[in-house]
């Protein structure tokens, strides 16, 4: 089974996605950490975060690997060092939606997503980002794609960044917010757009409870029509 969530940042995705994973003993794929982790090593290796050729030799050269953890979270290392905090900061963040821009990293980070939908040891997967029900799992039985108000999704970002210790300023993250999403949503290589057969919801009113319940009674209809359940 795959379930895919696509939508702006701070929708919801990442939280929701993880919730649903465990509940459904389901493998959690959060792609937009391999965009960072691609922009972190470009990032330590002075590499131009803006060029098409330096950043298709940077990634022929990475060693990238997803790890899974025990808490049902998904962990990244790039050469050899599992990346945690390092690709949370604001400039990995911005530096990630520039490489996200290039349709050379984005062929590159396309095999190894997809490789997760052939897997037969596991169950099912919830993949969460701007393009997985469009692009990476074109034909997934349970897609959505989450939308939410501006100034509420600049909110939560504000509060997880102040949560995790960060000094964040509301006005700058609704900026950084509203560019990030800007630059994903006109890219010309797969942008941020619902996908035909999406379901959408608003989560801007919505208790991460009400949402969770929701899908799985959605995902657990598609698993029956698909004949898994
Ligand atoms: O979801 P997250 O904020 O961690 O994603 C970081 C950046 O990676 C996004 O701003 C977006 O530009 C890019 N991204 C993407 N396609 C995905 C996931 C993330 O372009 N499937």
């Amino acid at each position: 089974m795959i379930v895919t969530i696509d939508g702006p940042a701070g929708a919801g995705k990442s939280t929701v996605a993880k919730l649903i994973a465990a509940k459904l003993g389901y493998i959690y794929l959060d792609t937009g950490a391999l965009y960072r982790a691609v922009a972190w090593k470009a990032l330590v290796t002075g590499t131009d975060t803006t060029s098409p050729a330096a950043m298709e030799r940077l990634c022929e050269r990475i060693r990238l690997n997803i790890l899974h953890t025990q808490d049902g979270g998904m962990a990244v290392e790039v050469d050899g060092l599992l990346l945690n905090a390092q690709i949370r900061t604001p400039e990995v963040t911005r530096a990630a939606a520039q490489v996200a821009v290039l349709p050379q990293v984005r062929a590159w980070l396309l095999p190894i997503q997809q490789a997760f939908g052939q897997r037969r040891d596991i169950s099912g997967i919830v993949a969460e980002g701007r393009d997985l029900g469009t692009k990476v799992f074109p034909n997934a039985p349970a897609k959505f794609f989450f939308k939410a108000d501006a100034a509420e999704r600049a909110r939560r970002r504000h509060e997880e960044l102040v949560t995790a210790g960060k000094a964040a300023d509301l006005a700058q993250t609704r900026q950084d917010l509203d560019a990030r999403d800007g630059r994903d949503r006109t890219r010309e290589t797969a942008p941020l757009v619902t996908a035909p057969d999406a379901i959408e919801i608003d989560t801007t009113k919505l208790s991460v409870d009400q949402v969770v319940d929701h899908m799985t009674r959605v995902i657990g209809e598609k698993e029956k029509a698909a004949g898994l359940a």
